[in-house]
């Protein structure tokens, strides 16, 4: 054990214990997998943590719609994450559930700290609160419109548009996610964290923080556009009770990051250890001077809870803060965004492992496929492609013909010393390894091994074992005892990436324990020349042509499934349907109607089932099904000018836009571009505007209509506008 460095505890995101654990999931947990596992083969103690996150309205609107408890939905859910995790290789030190009762009573200890540093206010605010289903309607049971971008949004955060978290009371126009009716405003006495006083700390603390830019910088972005107080309580009966307020429970984002402390604790039980080495520990003001690490590894969708709501909770309690926040790009499935709404989803259970799929394939790809906070894109032959020319061709490869070489030569390890050249680049590649990885680059992790790999297979190649083996059976024996050596380090290094088969390699070099239990330094160390080998065994076999189709033959009916659900694909009946009807509107449309002008004389797009649509699929920027010209004509568009922007005190991205659509009065649009222009720079612009969209209300602000713009997904946002000067009025089509 490394005795100088400091206790390091590493955490996952916790899961909702509401559905299947899918490919998402496994974004974070394997490469934090890895990463604990490297930091023990340095010495390191590490305490890795998770468990399931069961409180909030994720979980309480599934289990209705179950028609079971929060309790019974939440106990199936964490047996199965349990048994995922296990399953792929990831394995906590404790895994908990945030209804443990670890977590209560530590949830409750630091609300009451907080409360009694002064950090909680009440104060009454408007609930959304449904007249048909006679409840306050918290988080996920309200929809509405976001106030920051105008997009459809849940109640907790605008999970479709700007990402931003949401408060109660801020969605504009709410509506009951459950009855769809609409929900009036009801004031209500809750209680708020001041997060507003931890700004300058906050600041300072950012600037230290370590962890991957896509958490840090952004985080550091946020507090500078100011913080404001976060209502932590909730009408709701599951959850942790909120001391001293009866019917209401703490937000679910109070509690669940306690559960990493919880969690810990019940470890320290388990294990007769401290927790308080880990989460209570000395330091003189900084992260640095801190005498634990705390690393969390996150999605990148719930950065903003991580870097600021929960180092202001903690320092508030009088708890040790994050040290390192880790954030995990986007996954794609076949190229389209990951939706299970979509079918766009990869369970881990019934579409990986239990077709028959080895763990480690999938942890491979995961860290290998990109970098850990760029787009990861899944496919079943990118899998097959990745499998067969890299694990099976170079790093199977190397392991069966060494193995196999040495077995049926010498029958055990041939006599032999290790080449200078070897060890030295032995050294290099662990050292280059364990450098990826504290900058959190598990693919540049994963290809510098298989670097060595590839160094090893031409060495043997080049070397010519089969001939030697002819002609100079000594010189042969140190040939292939410097194979093995390369094959040992190689399952030393890679063993952390893919453990199961390593271990398996292990044996089939006579190692005895546990290659998961030996430190780097152990790759360095001689093979014993006369030790006998284990049974060599083909480590890694192709993915066929066959399997690959089957799977993706599955993907593709899912699609087909969920879009049929959602309405978005025809069904067979309907196509011939709407063929049928298609035929008598071209017939009619002969009577001299022409289509688009049927469109503009009246038919105005329907912004209810707009919203239905979005709340069905997700926002997805991939092409959407086919719709017919009509379909498109519905949608009236003209060439505007603008006369004037400004801001919209209320809202930090929209402006009050009045544009000339060639109407005797100036349309009155609100628009979410104020991040991409400024608003004199947009006065006299000749833009696109959607005149016949339903009027609605954003930020309290009519809107009579959409400007057109551009959204190239990296922040780039440009207005779409005429090539030539045209006159206000004209139409686009
Ligand atoms: O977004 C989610 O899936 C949450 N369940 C993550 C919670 S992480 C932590 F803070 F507990
Ligand atoms: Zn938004």
């Amino acid at each position: 054990m490394n005795q100088d460095a400091k206790p390091m505890i590493v955490t996952c995101g916790l899961p909702y214990a509401n559905g299947m654990a899918h490919l998402g999931h496994m974004r974070t947990y394997v490469p934090a997998d890895i990463y604990v596992r490297s930091q023990r083969k340095q010495g390191r103690e590490v305490v890795f943590i998770c468990g399931s996150d069961t409180h909030g309205t994720p979980v309480v609107v599934n289990a209705e719609k179950e028609g079971i408890t929060p309790k019974e939905l939440v106990t199936i859910y964490h047996k199965h994450f349990s048994e995922i995790f296990a399953r792929m290789g990831v394995h906590f030190d404790a895994y908990g559930t945030t209804d443990d009762e670890e977590n209560h009573v530590r949830t409750t200890d630091i609300v009451q700290k907080l409360i009694d540093g002064g950090y909680v206010y009440s104060k009454n605010i408007d609930i959304a609160y449904c007249p048909s289903c006679d409840r306050f309607l918290p988080d996920r049971y309200v929809e509405g419109t976001c106030p920051h971008c105008g997009v459809i949004a849940r109640g907790d955060e605008c999970d479709q548009g700007c990402k931003k978290p949401l408060f109660p009371g801020e969605l504009i126009d709410p509506r009951c996610a459950v009855c769809k009716n609409p929900a009036e405003y009801r004031s209500q006495e809750h209680y708020f964290f001041k997060l507003s006083e931890f700004d300058g700390f906050l600041k300072d603390y950012l600037d230290t923080l370590r962890g991957t830019d896509n958490a840090v910088n952004y985080a550091k972005g946020w507090v500078t556009q100011g913080l404001e107080d976060w209502c932590i309580t909730r009408n709701m009966d599951w959850g942790v009770k909120f001391p001293g307020a009866d019917g209401l429970v703490v937000y679910v984002w109070v509690d669940a990051p306690i559960g990493y402390i919880a969690f810990t604790e019940e470890w320290a039980k388990a294990n007769n250890d401290s927790w308080e080495k880990f989460w209570k520990a000395e330091s003189k003001g900084t992260i640095d001077t801190q005498d634990s690490e705390i690393v969390h590894f996150i999605g990148g969708d719930i950065v903003y809870h991580h870097c600021i709501f929960w180092p202001a909770m903690l320092k508030g309690s009088g708890y040790s803060l994050p040290t390192d926040v880790v954030a995990s790009g986007m996954v794609k499935i076949e190229d389209k965004k990951f939706s299970k709404s979509r079918g766009y989803v990869v369970w881990v259970g019934e579409d990986y492992l239990d077709q028959g799929f080895h763990p480690d394939l999938l942890r491979y790809y995961l860290s290998s496929y990109t970098s850990h906070t760029k787009e990861l894109n899944f496919g079943w032959d990118m899998l097959q492609e990745k499998i067969n020319s890299e694990l099976v061709a170079v790093l199977g490869n190397l392991f069966y013909r060494s193995l196999l070489f040495a077995s049926k030569n010498f029958g055990e390890i041939p006599n032999g010393t290790v080449e200078p050249e070897i060890l030295k680049k032995i050294k290099q590649t662990t050292a280059d390894a364990i450098d990826a990885l504290k900058e959190y680059e598990f693919k540049k992790y994963s290809d510098t091994v298989m670097e060595l790999a590839s160094f090893a297979n031409s060495y043997f190649q080049s070397h010519e074992p089969w001939a030697l083996i002819k002609t100079d059976k000594e010189k042969c024996g140190e040939v292939v005892y410097n194979c093995l050596q390369l094959v040992k380090a190689l399952a030393v290094l890679f063993e952390p990436v893919t453990p199961g088969k390593m271990q398996e390699a292990w044996i089939q070099l006579g190692l005895s324990g546990n290659v998961a239990d030996v430190l780097y330094d152990e790759a360095l160390v001689p093979l014993v020349p006369g030790a006998k080998l284990g049974t060599p065994e083909i480590l890694f076999t192709k993915l066929e042509d066959d399997k690959i189709s089957e799977m993706d033959e599955i993907a593709k009916r899912r699609v087909h499934l969920a879009m049929k659900e959602a309405g978005l694909v025809p069904d067979e009946e309907k196509l011939i349907e709407e063929s049928k009807k298609g035929k008598k509107e071209n017939k009619s449309e002969k009577g001299g109607k022409a289509p688009k002008c049927a469109c503009a004389a009246g038919e105005k797009m329907d912004a209810e089932n707009k919203t239905e649509n979005v709340e069905n699929v997700e926002n997805e920027t991939e092409i959407l099904p086919e719709i017919t010209i009509d379909d498109f004509f519905k949608a009236q568009i003209k060439v505007g000018k603008i006369i004037s922007a400004e801001i919209i005190e209320k809202s930090t991205k929209l402006y009050k836009i009045m544009v000339d659509v060639g109407e005797p009065e100036p349309r009155q649009i609100v628009s979410g571009i104020r991040a991409y222009y400024e608003a004199n720079e947009l006065v006299d612009k000749t833009v696109c505007v959607i005149v016949n969209l339903k009027p609605a209300k954003l930020c309290g602000v009519q809107s009579q209509g959409m400007i057109l713009a551009a959204d190239d997904g990296s922040g780039k946002v440009s207005l779409l506008m005429p090539d030539q000067e045209l006159e206000p009025g004209s139409d686009v089509c």
